[in-house]
């Protein structure tokens, strides 16, 4: 079974190293994942007023969000922290008020860069925000990718081979079994709460 999965990466950037540790991650779970990439450059700033009569841009993002079984957040860190354009397309995803498109959605947050701290300050902020929208994050392994560059990738922008790819095939199965957990548990809990609501009307 392949789980849909909404990738979100915090860079606009062409050349991104993080859109192509994204790609990869999914790549290797090809089998089992099958991932789009949101775009997020084009939504507006965030405004509630436009809620009542909201851009297409929001209307489309969370459609596709909305429509996935697990968002793979990666992302750069800009000064230490989650990268505004990432910030403001959460922050579009989460209202109007009750109908997030992100809750309860199973997620995992990777971020990269050629720094050596791996953008654990972004991880964290990004971490901070999806755990308020009720997302299941995954917690290990963690993934703060340090030392990535162009250098990384081959010409066709796939991880060469090296300890990066070993990190990000990691991630990737652990990902998939992550969101297989989440669902699966769900299916489960809702299979048993219908089988005892049965009983209750045949008792
Ligand atoms: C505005 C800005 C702020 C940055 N701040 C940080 C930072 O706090 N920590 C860090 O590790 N790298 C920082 N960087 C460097 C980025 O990690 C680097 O440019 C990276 O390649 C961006 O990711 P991308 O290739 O996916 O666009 C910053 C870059 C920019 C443009």
């Amino acid at each position: 079974m392949a789980y849909k999965i909404a990738i979100i990466v915090g860079s606009l950037r062409q050349g991104s190293i993080n859109k192509k540790v994204a790609r990869s991650m999914c790549a290797i779970r090809g089998d089992n994942l099958d991932c789009s990439i949101v775009e997020i450059g084009d939504l507006p700033l965030y405004n509630q007023d436009l809620d009542a009569n909201p851009p297409e841009q929001y209307v489309r993002f969370r459609k596709e969000v909305g429509e996935a079984d697990g968002v793979l957040f990666v992302s750069p860190e800009y000064n230490r922290g989650i990268p505004g354009v990432l910030k403001n397309a959460i922050d579009v995803g989460s209202r109007p008020y009750g109908q997030s498109v992100f809750d309860k959605k199973p997620a995992a947050i990777v971020t990269a860069s050629p720094g050596s701290i791996g953008g654990f300050g972004a991880n964290h902020q990004i971490r901070q925000a999806a755990v308020f929208l009720n997302m299941p994050v995954m917690a290990q392994p963690e993934a703060y990718l340090g030392h990535v560059s162009d250098d990384s990738f081959d010409a066709d922008g796939r991880l060469k081979e090296g300890p990066l790819k070993d990190i990000v095939t990691t991630l990737a199965h652990a990902f998939h079994d992550w969101v297989e957990m989440i669902l699966r548990s769900r299916e489960l809990l809702l299979e048993d709460s219908a089988h005892r609501s049965k009983q209750k009307e045949h008792a």
